[in-house]
């Protein structure tokens, strides 16, 4: 089968190898002209100058992606995802499966990929919307090292041809669901905690403070995701706690290393800038502040992250902020 992928970073080129692998023919479209030289001319992956299968191709025009199937891979940025859409808006003509595989909530308008797509895509060439998330680093599905991954859909048969379209009996399981906001909205926020548990590292906090700061994350995460109208045994597999898990102690994780050198004393924008691919947790520090303040829900860590992002105060008084909170009986619910 026929498949577009818009947005060939880190993840898009890696997720066209494990299409391809499954036997699909896979065009990239990327606006970077270097990156499209080299998936067509090295058959490199342009991040980690590894060989992929010479029949994925690549393309600056998004015409040609567009043409090419009626199966779409959102793979950019939640940043670039409304620009990109409105792009796809004023050439698209027949029904597509959109595939949203970024996990990221938009800058200022704090909404899901789902909820752009409705406001900007005429619902009749919508044929289904499926979020794939998971726990997964490109750096690993490259080497084809096995991972699972979710497809989420309110359209069971979507879901399905997702998991279908992605899994295979060597590396790569995809299991499904329904509950498209949980796995959208667990693997935004958990960039959040991700960000936090990086901080402390970064402040040279041992691995006791992390499993605190991760373990009390949890509970966070889980209020925000099921604030927004997803189900909290979402927020407890895969594409919460399970992308918690493989995020929140990795160098292989951009949001960790971002907390990193944040905790180690560079500023928010030095830290930001020094990775060069999107940072989304900083924005999921942000919007699940608003969210926890708007659902009057209490999130002292994603608080407490929020006052250190606003530069209202450093790492030092953040930990102590935290730490000075009344004493608690433990509970999750
Ligand atoms: N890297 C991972 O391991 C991983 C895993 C799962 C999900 N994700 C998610 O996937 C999304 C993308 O991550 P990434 O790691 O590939 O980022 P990246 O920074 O490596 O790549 C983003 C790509 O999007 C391209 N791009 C930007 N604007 C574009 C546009 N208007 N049209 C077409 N291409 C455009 C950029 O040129 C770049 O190639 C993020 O939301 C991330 O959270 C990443």
């Amino acid at each position: 089968m026929n498949i577009s992928i818009i947005g060939g970073g880190a993840w898009g080129t890696t997720l066209a190898q494990a299409l391809s692998d499954n036997g699909n023919l896979v065009l990239i479209r990327d606006i970077n002209n270097d990156f499209v030289n080299k998936i067509n001319n090295e058959h490199l992956h342009p991040f980690f100058d590894l060989e992929i299968p010479a029949t994925i191709k690549a393309t600056l025009s998004l015409d040609e992606a567009l043409n090419f199937s009626d199966v779409i891979i959102l793979c950019v940025p939640t940043k670039a995802m409304r620009i990109v859409l409105t792009d796809i808006s004023k050439i698209i003509n027949n029904k597509k499966l959109f595939i949203n595989v970024s996990k990221g909530i938009e800058p200022n308008t704090s909404k899901r990929v789902s909820e752009i797509l409705d406001e900007v895509i005429d619902s009749k060439y919508i044929e289904g919307y499926v979020a794939l998330s998971g726990p997964s680093h490109a750096e690993e599905l490259i080497l084809r090292k096995l991972t699972a991954l979710v497809s989420a859909s309110k359209n069971e048969a979507a879901a399905k041809k997702v998991q279908k379209l992605f899994s295979n009996d060597k590396y790569l399981r995809v299991y499904t669901t329904d509950d498209v906001i949980g796995v959208e909205a667990g693997g935004a926020i958990k960039n959040a905690i991700a960000i936090v548990s990086g901080i402390a590292s970064g402040m040279g906090l041992g691995e006791n403070a992390r499993a605190m700061l991760i373990t009390r994350g949890i509970k966070e995460i889980v209020s925000v995701v099921v604030a927004l109208g997803g189900k909290m045994e979402t927020a407890y597999g895969l594409s919460g706690i399970g992308d918690l898990i493989v995020t929140a102690s990795s160098m292989n994780s951009r949001n960790f290393q971002c907390g990193l050198k944040i905790g180690s004393g560079m500023s928010i924008d030095e830290a930001v800038g020094s990775i060069n691919q999107s940072v989304e947790g900083i924005r999921a520090i942000i919007a699940s502040y608003e969210i926890g303040k708007k659902n009057n829900i209490e999130l002292p860590i994603i608080s407490t992250a929020y006052r250190l992002v606003s530069g209202e105060v450093n790492a030092k008084e953040a930990l102590s902020l935290l730490m000075s909170r009344s004493l608690k009986e433990e509970r999750y619910w």
